[in-house]
C-alpha cells in the first residue's frame, strides 16, 4: 500500500513537472524570446516550433510511454498484454513523428536563412539520439510487437536491450532538451550585458525554471523506472508476457 502512494505520487510529480516544461517552453517560443511566435514562414518564428515539439514528443511523451506498462500495472486495471503495447507503441510513436516535424521547423529555419546546419554540440548529440530512437522504434515494433520475427530467446534478449536503451535513450533526451535551451538562450535572450546585476529579465527566468522542470521530471521518470518494486510483474524473468490482474488475483 505504502508502494502504490509512492508510486502514484511521483506519476503526479512527473505530469506537474512534464506539463509545466511543456508550457514554459511554449511561453518561451510564443511570447519571450527575440521573435516571438509561431509561423512556418522560415523565420525564427518557424523555429520556435523546435523546442516546443521536441519537449512535448521527446520528453513528455517518450517520459509517459515509458511508464505506461507501470502505471497500467499498479492501477489494478484488467488490461491485456497486447493493450498495453498497444498503449506504449502508441506514445512512442506519436512521439516520433511530432519530433520529426520539430526537427524539420530547424532545418527550414537554417535552410531560410542561410545558416549551416549540424553546428553545435547540441545538434550532435540531439541528431544521435533522434537517430536512436528512430532504431528503438524500428526494433520495438519488428520484434515486440505484431508480426514476431525471430525466436522466443531471441526476442527476450532483445526486450532486456530495450529496456535498458529505452532508458538511456529517454536521459539523452534530457541532456539534449538541457544543451538545447542553453544554446537557445545564448541566441535568443538580450545578453546579460545589457541588464543591471540585479535585473533578471522574464524570458532568463523563464527558461531557467524550465529547466528545472525538465530535471525534476527526468528524476521522477528516472525514480519510476529504475524500482523493480513498482515493475510489471512479469511471469519470469525476461519474458515477454505479463502476469494479467486477472491471473494474479
Ligand atoms: C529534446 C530533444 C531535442 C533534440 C533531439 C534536438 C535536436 C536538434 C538538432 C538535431 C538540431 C540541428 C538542426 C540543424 O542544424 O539544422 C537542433 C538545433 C537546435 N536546437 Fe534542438 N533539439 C532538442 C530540443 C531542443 C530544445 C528544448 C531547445 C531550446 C529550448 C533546442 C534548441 C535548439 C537550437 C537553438 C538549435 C539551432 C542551433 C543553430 O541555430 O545552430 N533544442 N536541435
Ligand atoms: C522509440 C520507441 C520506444 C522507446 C523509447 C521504448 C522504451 C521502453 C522502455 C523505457 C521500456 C521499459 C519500461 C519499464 O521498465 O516498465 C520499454 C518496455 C517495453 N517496450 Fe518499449 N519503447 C519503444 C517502442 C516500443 C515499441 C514500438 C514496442 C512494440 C509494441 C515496444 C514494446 C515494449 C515492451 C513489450 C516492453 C516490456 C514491458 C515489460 O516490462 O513487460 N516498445 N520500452
Amino acid at each position: 500500500m505504502a508502494d502504490k502512494i509512492v508510486f502514484f505520487a511521483l506519476v503526479a510529480l512527473a505530469e506537474i513537472s512534464g506539463l509545466t516544461a511543456v508550457v514554459l517552453i511554449g511561453l518561451f517560443g510564443g511570447q519571450l524570446n527575440k521573435e516571438p511566435g509561431f509561423s512556418w514562414d522560415g523565420s525564427l518564428k518557424t523555429f520556435n516550433y523546435h523546442p516546443l515539439l521536441m519537449v512535448i514528443a521527446f520528453i513528455f511523451l517518450q517520459g509517459n510511454g515509458a511508464i505506461a506498462y507501470r502505471v497500467i500495472s499498479a492501477t489494478g486495471l484488467q488490461v491485456t498484454r497486447a493493450t498495453a503495447k498497444l498503449i506504449h507503441g502508441v506514445f512512442q510513436t506519436s512521439a516520433f513523428l511530432i519530433a520529426t516535424v520539430g526537427l524539420v521547423a530547424t532545418f527550414k529555419f537554417h535552410e531560410t536563412q542561410g545558416w549551416a546546419d549540424m553546428y553545435h554540440p547540441h545538434s550532435w548529440v540531439g541528431i544521435t539520439a533522434f537517430s536512436l530512437y528512430g532504431l528503438q522504434l524500428l526494433v520495438g515494433f519488428l520484434f515486440l510487437a505484431f508480426p514476431k520475427f525471430g525466436s522466443e530467446a531471441l526476442r527476450s534478449r532483445v526486450l532486456s536491450l530495450h529496456v535498458s536503451s529505452g532508458r538511456l535513450i529517454f536521459i539523452m533526451m534530457i541532456g539534449s532538451a538541457l544543451m538545447g535551451m542553453s544554446e537557445s538562450s545564448i541566441y535568443d535572450i538580450v545578453h546579460p550585458e545589457k541588464f543591471p546585476p540585479e535585473k533578471f529579465p522574464q524570458a532568463v527566468v523563464v527558461s531557467n525554471t524550465f529547466c528545472l522542470c525538465l530535471l525534476l521530471f527526468a528524476a521522477t521518470i528516472v525514480s519510476i523506472l529504475w524500482n523493480p518494486t513498482f515493475g510489471p510483474k512479469r511471469q519470469k524473468e525476461d519474458s515477454l508476457e505479463l502476469i494479467t490482474s486477472s491471473q494474479r488475483s
